[in-house]
């Protein structure tokens, strides 16, 4: 189910706020992300933020979406599935997701997963994981 205008009002601004937190140093790039997960008893529709941590060493940099999924995990444990994502900056550039991120977001998917990114001009677009990664790369689980 596509999450409501009013769940992706509340994936930004749960977004923004985690990106105020960034910790960018190196880049300057404040990114925050925010995800919407399945409802289930457990995550009840939960959203989870992350922002982007750099580090001196630039390759062990952890992106925002990756920084929200490793908390989602911890915080509603393996099971989590992603119903949405919404992802912002504040330096006024466009922010789709890395390649990595959306190999990472695919792992906690659903074939409707959708995500919201800003585009250079500002804007926000909507669009599935789906249509972000192609012939994604799956490893059948036993
Ligand atoms: N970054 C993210 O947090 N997510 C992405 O999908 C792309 C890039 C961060 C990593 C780094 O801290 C900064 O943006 C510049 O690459």
């Amino acid at each position: 189910m596509p999450p409501t205008e009013a769940e992706v009002s509340a994936l930004h601004q749960r977004a923004t706020e985690a990106a105020r937190n960034s910790y960018s140093p190196y880049s300057r790039f404040r990114v925050g992300a925010a995800i919407l997960l399945l409802a289930d008893q457990r995550q009840d529709g939960a959203i989870v933020a992350g922002t982007n941590v750099e580090n001196a060493s630039y390759r062990l940099t952890c992106c925002a979406e990756q920084a929200a999924i490793a908390a989602a995990v911890t915080l509603y444990g393996p099971q989590i599935r992603i119903r949405a994502v919404a992802i912002v900056n504040l330096n006024g550039s466009a922010c789709m997701p890395c390649g990595a991120c959306r190999q990472t977001l695919l792992e906690f998917a659903t074939p409707e997963t959708a995500v919201f990114y800003p585009s250079a001009s500002g804007e926000t677009i909507s669009t599935t994981l789906a249509a972000l990664l192609p012939a994604a790369f799956r490893l059948d689980r036993e």
